[in-house]
């Protein structure tokens, strides 16, 4: 739309996030700093807007500095990543003491905010240490967001440039909005502020058990536009605005009423870059020699991830129907994540302990059940696996959207094609319908799905998968982003909440 042209020209978008595009590594022989890219989904689909636009990013670049004046190198010229063309002078990095850090990222971020909002209470802590550390965080966070729009505003004096735009990514960021925007204010700076939730947000009964709820949902609703994956999220975010803050709301129209503005809520469900997974499946050379069919997971190694549950319900398979023993491999890769938080210590124990068993169980001379891999995998790797699996288990627990689902079905470039197996509490078991539902807490049927999906037809596997994929290739990542900034542009409308619904 109009909309993405004129802030791509304009040059005045913000990104805010966490993690930066790239992560900082320190060359243990020249001493010197390296960018290492960190190609997620957020940074494929944002970094060509704020490098096109001339945009800048503020985020955490993955190591403490000693000297934080120290310069920010430029990308390697043979890097081909998305994030190649940001350059330094565009990326504000954020420096926060060590044990602060700690506090805020193991502590309330992964301690807290994921545990929470991913519906699993028990799993969470809450210690005012970390929520004081979570909130000096956002501060800077929102400081040097601050420092970034003014130099846009100079930069900008005397010239027709739309307004600056700031995109604030994700739970670790929910107390920033509403500093950015005082700031802004009193400095005089005009200014549109966007936040958009990469994860599930809780209902109210959950999301009421953190102490300093009231202050988050504050925090959000100094944005104009609040973006989650699905209605779902953005109706709990509502009803949570209602009951805890007492706006008043619209939930037809999603609008929250709140310090006389109106903020708009929207689901924006992300995509993935589509035809960069279809063309690396076209390329990727095979990695896997093999005649067993192939049952793929690919996950953080994360406990909402249901890896046990999975784990189980593939060992049930083995013993209900014992006909897919030597002929059928569970190929499970699985990323360190957070190695720094306890829980995921003791999942990786957990996992560890139960491949063994299962392996020792049903292991003969010639084949074992489960191939695992901890760690990470290339990007053509990882098509390839996607490309050459029969069948990919995708059963967490609960996941904000999940993009493995969506990238598995991207490189689904064979004939007849493999079979996808979603759970409904992901963000993207709303939407991909054609894939088999399975709820992972039921081990039994877990199993049968497994089963059903490795003795599906092929007329049946072509006629989903082909679904699946026109799908995913409408709504990618692209779409995502033109969606945002088309609910960003339109922001001159006034809403208003009619009435309390
Ligand atoms: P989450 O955001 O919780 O990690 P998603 O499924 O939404 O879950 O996104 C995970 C991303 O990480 C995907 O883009 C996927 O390709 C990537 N990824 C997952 N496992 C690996 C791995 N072993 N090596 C490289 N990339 C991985
Ligand atoms: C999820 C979150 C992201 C986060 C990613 C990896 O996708 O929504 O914000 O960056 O997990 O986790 P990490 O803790 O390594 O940044």
């Amino acid at each position: 739309g109009t909309e993405s042209r004129s802030y791509t020209s304009s040059g005045s978008m913000i990104v805010v996030s966490n993690r930066l595009p790239f992560v900082l590594k320190r060359n243990d022989l020249s001493g010197k700093l390296e960018r290492k890219a960190s190609a997620g989904g957020l940074v494929t689909a944002v970094a060509p807007v704020v490098i096109n636009g001339n945009g800048i990013w503020v985020g955490w670049p993955g190591m403490h500095m000693d000297n934080p004046n120290e310069q920010i190198p430029e990308s390697d010229p043979t890097d081909r990543t998305p994030t190649a063309g940001l350059l330094s002078k565009k990326v504000v990095a954020v420096h926060v003491e060590p044990t602060v850090f700690d506090s805020y990222y193991n502590g309330c971020c992964n301690g807290t905010f994921w545990p929470l909002f991913h519906s699993m209470p028990d799993r969470a802590t809450f210690i005012a240490d970390h929520w004081k550390a979570y909130s000096t965080v956002n501060e800077e966070f929102a400081a040097k967001t601050v420092n970034a729009l003014e130099m846009i505003h100079k930069e900008q004096a005397g010239q027709v440039s739309g307004t600056p735009l700031v995109w604030v990514h994700d739970y670790h960021l929910m107390l920033c909005a509403n500093w950015i925007r005082q700031a802004a204010d009193e400095k005089n700076l005009k200014l549109k502020l966007g936040f958009f939730l990469h994860i599930p947000f809780p209902p109210w009964d959950i999301f009421r058990l953190f102490p300093w709820a009231d202050e988050i949902l504050q925090g959000m609703l100094g944005c104009d536009m609040v973006g989650f994956h699905i209605q779902d999220y953005c109706l709990n975010f509502v009803d949570c605005c209602q009951r805890s803050l007492g706006c008043r709301v619209d939930r037809k129209n999603l609008l929250v009423e709140h310090g006389g503005r109106t903020v708009r809520v929207r689901p924006l469900p992300i995509g993935i870059p589509f035809d960069r997974f279809v063309s690396l499946a076209e390329t990727a050379p095979k990695v896997m020699s093999t005649n067993l069919k192939i049952v793929l997971g690919v996950d953080r190694l994360d406990y909402t991830k249901g890896l046990v549950h999975r784990l189980k319900a593939f060992e049930m398979l083995l013993e209900k129907h014992p006909e897919h023993r030597e002929q059928v491999t569970l190929l499970q890769i699985a990323v360190p994540s957070r190695t720094d938080v306890r829980e995921y210590q003791d999942l990786k124990l957990e996992i560890d302990q139960l491949i063994g068993s299962i392996n020792g169980r049903f292991t003969t001379p010639n084949w074992s059940p489960i191939r695992y891999i901890y760690g990470c995998v290339s990007q053509d790797e990882l098509a390839a696996f996607y490309r050459d699996a029969a069948v990919a288990l995708v059963t967490p627990l609960r996941d904000g959207m999940n993009l493995v689902a969506k990238e598995f079905v991207a490189c689904q470039i064979n004939t007849p094609p493999g079979v996808l197996i979603v759970s409904p509490f992901a963000g993207a078991g709303e939407m991909m319908h054609e894939a088999l539902i399975c709820n992972p807490y039921e081990i039994d049927d877990a199993a049968e799905v497994i089963h059903r999906a490795l003795t599906m037809p092929e007329d049946e596997r072509t006629l989903r998968m082909n679904h699946l994929r026109r799908r995913e290739r409408i709504y990618d990542v692209n779409h995502w982003m033109k969606s945002f900034l088309q609910v960003m542009g339109s922001l001159e409308e006034r809403d208003s909440v009619g009435a309390t619904v």
